[in-house]
Formats: structure tokens, C-alpha cells, sequence
């Protein structure tokens, strides 16, 4: 069984301490154990040209237009059973280069996609995508923070398992941990993480989460959308619609069961966003066409030009 720890953090810094603590739980329960940092590797952003999805769509393959280590790491992540991400704070959420590898993932690594995307090739005779991308797999986070500003990180760091529908197992963050190492009680659960993600790979199916319970039923969370119309609150993570409410000082989220097809990390939830999208894309495809769209388009594209420095080539 292999568990995979990918650190966001500075060369031999704090990410990569507990990272590697973390690994060596997972040694010590039989894990087999890779590190990858993740600013040793040239990473793009993603830039939005769906070409990923459109391959998918057309039963062509799981592509993507970028040429990069990306997929490099992805291998790495797809042979592993288990995989740690610890992440430095950046600004109260999970630091940029996780964020881009959360897009990078997006719409080309969904679940629902896949497998829409293999029946797809399956009946054209056409490119099918890898089928570990199907495979079940456990993952636990481990987000470290200066300071006391560090309420997104879990939402960021929860946000990237719900594409793939991995099982979490634990979403721990680290307040004011600048000297983390130092720390026994902290070391010791960063190790312990390690250790949950090896036993939860060796039984993937019945793995379960072992973290904060936080106040969303469901994903755990703890960040919420607040509507201004009555007391509708949205998990920021799931998507599921409910209320908060106050019972003798303890808050708790709740929503109608139906709510559950909703959420974002189940096929039923997917499959409503996916129809969603295409009827949307549908509409701007036919947009598109007429003299009226054309018009707009160039309308914005002669009254400014983007600067760039002279050195930049890029076009
Ligand atoms: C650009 C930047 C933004 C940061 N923003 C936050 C923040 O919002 N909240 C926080 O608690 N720590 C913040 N920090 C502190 C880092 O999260 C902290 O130093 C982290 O442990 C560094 O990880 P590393 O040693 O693995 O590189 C920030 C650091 C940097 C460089």
C-alpha cells in the first residue's frame, strides 16, 4: 500500500517536517512512501480553455493542452493509495500552488466526468481515460499557519477531494504554528494523521473520517455562504442548502434530506451541476453564433489592448 506526501511549503520548512512526520506514521504501518514538494516541479496554472473537458465529452481522452510536470505528479498521485497534503496558510486559505493544483484537477479529473467519458469511448471505440482515475483513494490534509488567520484552509484543502470523491480522513489545521517542529503535541499529531491515512488505505471501503467534526454533517466544514433571505446558510464546501441554528448555545447545520442529492462530492450532485453546465454552454455555443455576440466581442477587444513588459513573448 502506497501513501503519497505532497508538501506546498519552503524547502525543508514546516510543511515539509510534518509532512514527512506524517510519512513516517504511515511507515511504521506498513505504508510504502513517496514525498513530492510541490514548488520542486513546474506547474502552470490552469487557463481555462476546457480543452480537458471537451476530450472527455467526445470520449477522446483525458487531456490536458498544458505541457508541464503536472502529469508527472499526477501518475504519483494516482498510483498511490493514500495521499497527505500538507499546505502552508497563505492569506487565510491554502497557499496559490495548492489552489492551482485543485483547478489543474477541476473539471478534468471529476468523477462523474470519467465515467460519463469512458461509456462514451467505450461505445465509439474511442480513447478511454485511466481507469485509476475511478479508483477509490483516502486522503488527509495538514494545513500550517502563523497565526490565528487561518479559517479557509480546510474549505481549500476539503475542495480538492470532492472532484475525485476521495475519502477524507482528516482536514487538521494548525493555528500559530511558526515553530511547529518544536511542538511534541503538534509533531506528535501530525504523526498520528500518518498513521489514520496508512490504516484507512489498507481498507479503503471502510475507512472513515477522523477529524474535526466541524458543523456540516456532511463535509464537515465550518465556512458557510449566508444568504440575506431568511436564514438559508450554504456550506461553502458541499453546496448543501440549509439553516444554522442556535439550541442553548450550540450551533449546528441543518438541511431537509433531500438537500443530500445536492451535494457537490456525490454523483447525484454532480450529474445536476453537469446538466446545469451543459445547458448553459448549449446556450452560449448558439450565442456565439449570431452578428450580435461577434459585434460585442471585437467592441471590447479594439478598445484596449493588454500591456505587457517588452521581454514577456507570451501571446
Ligand atoms: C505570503 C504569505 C502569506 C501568509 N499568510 C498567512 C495567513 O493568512 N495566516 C497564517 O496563519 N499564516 C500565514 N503565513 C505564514 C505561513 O503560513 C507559515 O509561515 C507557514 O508555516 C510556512 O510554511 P513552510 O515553513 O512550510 O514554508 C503566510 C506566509 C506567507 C509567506
Amino acid at each position: 500500500m502506497k501513501i503519497l506526501g505532497v508538501s506546498s511549503g519552503t524547502k525543508d520548512g514546516n510543511n515539509d517536517a510534518m509532512c514527512r512526520e506524517a510519512l513516517m506514521g504511515a511507515q511504521e504501518n506498513g505504508a510504502e512512501i513517496e514525498f513530492v514538494r510541490l514548488l520542486d516541479l513546474d506547474i502552470k496554472h490552469c487557463t481555462g480553455c476546457i480543452s480537458c473537458v471537451m476530450s472527455l465529452m467526445k470520449g477522446k481522452g483525458n487531456k490536458c493542452a498544458l505541457k508541464d510536470d503536472f502529469d508527472w505528479l499526477l501518475d504519483k498521485i494516482l498510483e498511490a493509495d493514500g495521499v497527505l497534503f500538507s499546505t502552508p496558510v497563505f492569506e487565510k486559505g491554502a497557499a496559490g500552488i495548492f489552489r492551482t493544483i485543485t483547478d489543474r484537477f477541476g473539471p478534468r479529473m471529476d468523477r462523474l466526468h470519467n465515467i460519463v467519458s469512458t461509456e462514451i469511448a467505450e461505445k465509439n471505440n474511442g480513447k478511454i481515460p485511466d481507469p485509476r482515475i475511478l479508483k477509490d483513494k483516502v486522503v488527509s490534509y495538514v494545513g500550517i499557519g502563523g497565526s490565528d488567520w487561518t479559517n479557509r484552509i480546510q474549505c481549500d484543502h476539503g475542495l480538492l477531494a470532492m472532484t475525485m470523491m476521495w475519502k477524507v480522513i482528516d482536514n487538521e489545521v494548525f493555528p500559530w504554528s511558526k515553530g511547529i517542529i518544536m511542538e511534541d503535541e503538534k509533531v506528535a499529531r501530525a504523526h498520528e494523521i500518518g498513521v489514520n491515512l496508512a490504516k484507512a488505505a489498507r481498507d479503503i471501503e471502510s475507512a472513515e473520517y477522523k477529524g474535526d467534526p466541524g458543523i456540516c454533517p456532511h463535509c464537515h466544514s465550518r465556512n458557510f455562504y449566508l444568504n440575506n433571505n431568511a436564514s438559508e446558510a450554504i456550506c461553502c464546501l458541499c453546496g448543501i442548502k440549509g439553516e444554522i441554528k442556535n439550541t442553548d448555545g450550540k450551533i449546528s447545520f441543518v438541511f431537509p434530506e433531500e438537500q443530500l442529492e445536492h451535494a457537490h462530492d456525490t454523483i447525484s450532485g454532480k450529474k445536476i451541476h453537469m446538466d446545469d453546465i451543459k445547458k448553459n454552454e448549449d446556450a452560449l455555443m448558439a450565442s456565439r453564433k449570431s452578428q450580435e455576440y461577434k459585434a460585442r466581442v471585437e467592441k471590447y477587444r479594439n478598445f484596449i489592448n493588454a500591456s505587457k513588459p517588452e521581454t514577456n513573448k507570451m501571446s
